[in-house]
């Protein structure tokens, strides 16, 4: 009986696993590949290694915040102001996995980082809105 229970356990967890790499290929081809397929506005383009070898060093949690706020051409969430953290950074990692990058992936702790570094963008931005 425990033997079953784990092996279920095992099973679900993969496949949420399996499902989350889904979400992000489906977020990317449904939000992200009009601008990033082509490299449109200079969009670090997917398959480009050389581009995305500078933006996988910069880091998981510091470029997904980039892009979920919004930077120069970017638009915020990729213009779907309806995307959860988890939704983008999963559409990140398949975008980075796509160009040579072997990132996972968004884990609690992963998106807890994440979400820091965006509460410093939006900080920073309130900032400038102010004056
Ligand atoms: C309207 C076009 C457009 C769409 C749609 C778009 N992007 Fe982008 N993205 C850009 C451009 C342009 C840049 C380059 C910005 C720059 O560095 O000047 C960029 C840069 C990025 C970066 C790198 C940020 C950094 O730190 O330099 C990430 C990550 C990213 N996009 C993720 C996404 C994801 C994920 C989606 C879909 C959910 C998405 N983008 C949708 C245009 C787009």
């Amino acid at each position: 009986m425990k033997a079953f229970f784990s092996i279920a356990a095992a099973l679900s967890i993969g496949l949420l696993t399996m499902n989350a790499h889904a979400n992000g290929e489906a977020t990317y081809q449904a939000v992200c590949a009009s601008c990033h397929a082509s490299g449109a506005n200079n969009a670090p383009r997917v398959g480009d290694q050389r581009k995305w070898a500078v933006l996988i060093r910069e880091g998981q949690a510091r470029i997904t915040a980039d892009g979920y706020v919004g930077v120069r051409a970017m638009p915020a969430r990729g213009g779907k102001p309806d995307l959860s953290i988890e939704e983008f950074a999963s559409a990140v990692v398949y975008m980075a996995n796509q160009s040579g990058g072997r990132w996972s992936a968004p884990d609690a702790q992963l998106l807890a980082a994440i979400q820091r570094e965006i509460d410093k963008r939006e900080k920073s931005l309130a900032l400038k809105t102010k004056k």
